[in-house]
């Protein structure tokens, strides 16, 4: 299936990333490259980080590959990332106008994936995938984007920064 082969090789190309690179911001400035010109549903590609020390917690804007954004930085009480990175759980919406949390990034995005990504069992932050493209984000494609997550998280866990 073409498809699951397209799934299969990039899969495969960010997994070599990680040997390739010294550092999680070194990975994370890679992966967003990769998804974003290897996935044609991908167009918007970015990585929000926890702001360290931060009170109340603010999500901050890191590597992104896509359109410019307004939201550089979101509180965790907005948007479909606020709600990702405060509940620690992977949020996909097939059809972001229907979702009130949804805060636009471009009047062409019809569906998102956000996926924390942990350190040492916390969020640290979140990858963030927008799509013009309704539903665009199967069970499939998820499985894609939080093994992403999961690498990153691992890469800052093992370089420490
Ligand atoms: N749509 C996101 C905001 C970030 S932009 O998509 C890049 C949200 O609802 O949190």
């Amino acid at each position: 299936m073409l498809a699951a082969t397209k799934l299969e090789e990039v899969r495969h190309e960010v997994t070599e990333l990680v040997q390739a690179t010294p550092t999680g911001r070194d990975l994370m400035r890679l992966m967003v490259k990769v998804l974003h010109d290897r996935m044609l549903k991908y167009n918007w590609v970015g990585f929000y980080m926890l702001e360290p020390g931060a009170e109340p917690p603010v999500l901050v804007l890191g590597a992104y590959e896509g359109a410019m954004t307004p939201h550089t930085r979101i509180p965790l009480n907005q948007g479909i990332c606020g709600a990702a990175a405060s509940s620690g759980h992977t949020v996909v919406v097939d059809d972001v106008s229907k979702d009130p949390r949804y805060l636009a990034c471009s009047l062409e995005t019809k569906s998102e994936i956000v996926v924390p990504v942990f350190v040492g069992g916390q969020v640290v932050g979140e990858l963030d995938i927008d799509s013009h493209f309704p539903s665009a984000f199967t069970p499939e494609h998820q499985e894609l984007v939080q093994y992403c997550a999961m690498l990153v998280g691992k890469k800052l866990e093992a370089s420490g920064k």
